[in-house]
């Protein structure tokens, strides 16, 4: 299997942001149902903040801004940040895109009301992506969302992601609720919602 290292990761998505408009039209009403479904119903959301990691151009930040007090949305390609920046406008005026890499999360405990990770943990080996939900879930207060592949394992995603050079093969049979118990969230949920999984690790 083809990996990539933080800095080929960083190169390709620097590369690849004038094209990421087609993989957005495919996710654009999956993200919409999920704020609608997922971040509505949060008690007192209007009141919380939330942190997002790997937002690249901004496509789940922009859905989930309108219902938080705020959002700090981080990606490591400069270009990806870019792109998200020059959408937005007066409307956005709650969130702040800055650089940030999940392998060095420096956030610190508690932070935030909830983290977001949408379609990035997939790009880790199980280990890492143990590791990083644990350091998320410990700059949540409340608890961390991941939005990401359906955990079945599907030809066409296998071909992207082999391109990407992500862990889509180990991601996809991942036990996402033995993981919840080792990084000791109080409780996990899994719903599928359009294309994605819908992942909530509760503090
Ligand atoms: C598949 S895109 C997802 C972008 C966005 N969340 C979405 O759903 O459209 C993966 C993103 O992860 C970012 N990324 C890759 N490695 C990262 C790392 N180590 N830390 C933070 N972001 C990373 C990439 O730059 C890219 O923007």
């Amino acid at each position: 299997m083809r990996r990539r290292s933080v800095k080929s990761m960083q190169r390709f998505y620097n590369r690849l942001y004038p094209f990421y408009g087609i993989i957005e039209k495919s996710l654009d009403a999956t993200f919409e149902r999920i704020a609608a479904e997922c971040i509505a119903t949060i008690p007192e959301v209007r009141r919380k903040s939330a942190l997002e990691y790997a937002c690249g151009t901004g496509l789940l930040t922009f859905k989930i801004a309108p219902y938080f007090n705020s959002v700090v949305a981080r990606d490591l390609s400069q270009k990806m940040l870019a792109s998200a920046r020059r959408r937005t406008g007066t409307i956005s005026a709650n969130i702040q895109f800055l650089q940030g890499n999940l392998l060095e999360i420096d956030e610190a405990f508690e932070t935030y009301d909830w983290v977001f990770v949408a379609c990035g943990l997939h790009l880790f080996a199980p280990e890492q992506g143990t590791a990083i939900l644990s350091r998320l879930l410990g700059v949540s207060r409340e608890g961390v969302v991941i939005v990401d592949h359906i955990r079945r394992w599907n030809p066409v995603s296998a071909l992207i992601e082999w391109i990407e050079g992500s862990h889509y093969d180990t991601f996809v049979k991942t036990n996402f609720r033995e993981v919840a118990e080792c990084i000791r969230a109080r409780a996990f949920e899994e719903q599928l919602i359009g294309k994605c999984s819908v992942m909530i690790f509760r503090k």
